[in-house]
Order: structure tokens, then sequence, then C-alpha cells
């Protein structure tokens, strides 16, 4: 808190948060801020930031089994990337007070979420492809309207971490339409990935607007700036016709161009499906924390050798 902010009385800070928000202004770490703020924020930024670490996993899993050294070079820096979101996402919780020991212990607690579509089994190599076109597409999407989010340390991680998504998604596309011109077997792969993954990508977006409780205040603070529904529809507007250049069929016989609208109709999406999973019962939930927690106690001895290290240069 600076000296002159130190001298202002509570509704006239928030006044001054209020007008910075007002003007698209940043607010910064050692600007005040109303606790719900903060604790949304936190809130929110932990969630990404265990999204990205968890969601190394799936595509992890095919790193020994690339079929080229060229597709494991590629496959080994996408999930290395992710790795790296995390790592920017927990150090701007980190400007909001939070402790990032702590936001670990959560997530292996499974007190806090991190996105449903991680908790999805990858089966074939086109599932690699198809990870990097729909769920980085989707991911492009929601992440582009937060490099302009209100808090200032969310928003400058988010351009980087945009950029290198669209990078994910055209290697995902670029993968797809490779096998998209191999043989009958590898069309039949990225059609099954495609079949499989299509809903998944679309409950990425959240639930629909009239049953979720905090966009209004969300985007009040400009935390948020598009509801969940308005992003969901513009991934679809963006991602039929790049199924339409795949030669791939979207499994949704209710997807029709609408000319009034100006938008593609979809069909209504499984919410129980996205209830079981968000509550923790996917088909990979167990499995994928159960590696997270692993992971965690595997690299104790990592921490250690690092804080006695750092402790040690100090002194
Ligand atoms: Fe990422
Ligand atoms: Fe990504």
């Amino acid at each position: 808190m600076t000296p002159a902010a130190q001298a202002l009385s509570e509704p006239e800070l928030e006044r001054h948060f209020e007008q910075v928000i007002e003007r698209d202004q940043r607010i910064e770490p050692r600007d005040w801020m109303p606790d719900a703020y903060r604790k949304t924020l936190v809130r929110q930024v932990a969630q990404h930031a265990h999204s990205e670490i968890i969601g190394m996993q799936p595509e992890a899993n095919w790193i020994t089994r690339a079929p080229s050294l060229r597709r494991k070079a590629i496959l080994l820096a996408k999930v290395q990337d992710e790795a790296g979101h995390g790592l920017y996402l927990y150090s701007a919780t980190e400007t909001l007070g939070a402790d990032r020991t702590e936001l670990t212990e959560k997530l292996i607690d499974s007190k806090q979420k991190y996105s449903s579509i991680f908790n999805y089994p990858t089966l074939n190599f086109a599932d690699v492809g198809v990870i990097g076109w729909l769920v980085d597409g989707a991911a492009i999407c929601n992440q582009v309207p937060l490099c302009r989010s209100s808090f200032g340390p969310y928003a400058r991680g988010m351009v980087r971490i945009c950029k290198e998504e669209s990078f994910h998604q055209r290697q995902g596309f670029e993968l797809l339409m490779t096998m998209m011109r191999g043989t009958d077997a590898q069309r039949r792969m990225v059609q099954d990935a495609t079949d499989r993954w299509w809903w998944p990508s679309l409950m990425m977006f959240g639930p629909p607007d009239h049953d979720s409780p905090n966009t209004a205040q969300s985007m009040a603070w400009k935390i948020k700036r598009h509801t969940n529904d308005e992003l969901r529809q513009r991934f679809v507007d963006m991602t039929v016709p790049q199924a339409e250049a795949l030669g791939v069929t979207l499994p949704d016989p209710e997807i029709s161009w609408n000319d009034e609208r100006g938008h593609y109709d979809f069909g209504e999406i499984d919410w129980d499906e996205f209830k079981q999973v968000i509550s923790g019962n996917g088909p990979c939930n167990a499995e994928r924390l159960a590696h997270r927690r692993a992971a965690h106690e595997d690299g104790a001895w990592v921490r250690e050798a690092a804080a006695a290290y750092a402790a040690k240069q100090h002194t």
C-alpha cells in the first residue's frame, strides 16, 4: 500500500478501486482491493494453475509411445509448456498473498477443482491431436479475454500463455491433417477421438449462464469479460468450419448454421455428466489426483534440497 493510500478511508479506497475498474485500468498487487475480489481471483487463478498442471497428464501418457522422434519432441515441448503455464499462474496467486504449498495441498486433497476436461482418458494417438485442436482451442476462447482481466499479473501472464496455446492448437490441427491424409485406420482414429472429446470440450466453458451464479460479479469486476454461453458459442462458430476443413464429423446432428442469429445452433449438453465429472466421478479423476499426489511426494527431496541451497546462498 502506498503512503497516500494509507491515508484514505475504506470507502475512499473502495471508490478508487471501482474507478480503476471503470476506466479499464489494472489493479496491481500492492493496490487496495476488496477481500471478495482477492478471494475470487485466488480461487480462479489457482483452479487455472491446477488445470495446467493436471492437464499435463493425459497427453504425457503418449510421450513414450509417440510414433516418431519428431512427434515425441513436439509432444514433450507441449507438455513442458503446460508446466510453465501452471508455474506463471501459481506465481500470480502469490502476488495476491496465496501460498503455493497450500494451494497444491488443496488440489491433492480435492478441496480445489481443476478443469473437468482432464478427467477423460487418452485412448489413441489421435487424442493428442484432438486435444490440441479442441481442448487448447477452447482454452484460447476462454483465455484471450483474460488478457484484459482487471488484475495486472493475471492479465500479463495470460498474454504469453495465449501465444503458446495458439501454437498448441495449430500443432494439434497439423497432426490431425497429417492423419487424415493417411490410411483409413488413421482417419477412423481421428473420428473416434473427435467423437469422444467434442462434448467434454463444450463443457470446458462451465455451466450454462442461468446456472452460473458467480458470473455477474466476476464480470462487474472485469475479471471475466464474457459469459460461459457466449464463449461456448464463439468456440462452436470457430470450430465447425475447422471440422469441415479436416473432413471429420462433429458428433452432434443438431449443428446447423442459423442465419437469423448469425451463429451455429448446436444440441443440448449433458449437464449431468458435467456435474458427475466436476464432483469427482469422471472416468479418470481418481487416477489424475493419485498421480499428482505421488509426484508431489516424490518431489519432496527436490524441494528440500532447493530450500537448503537457497538458505546457504543467503548466509
Ligand atoms: Fe496451457
Ligand atoms: Fe496448451
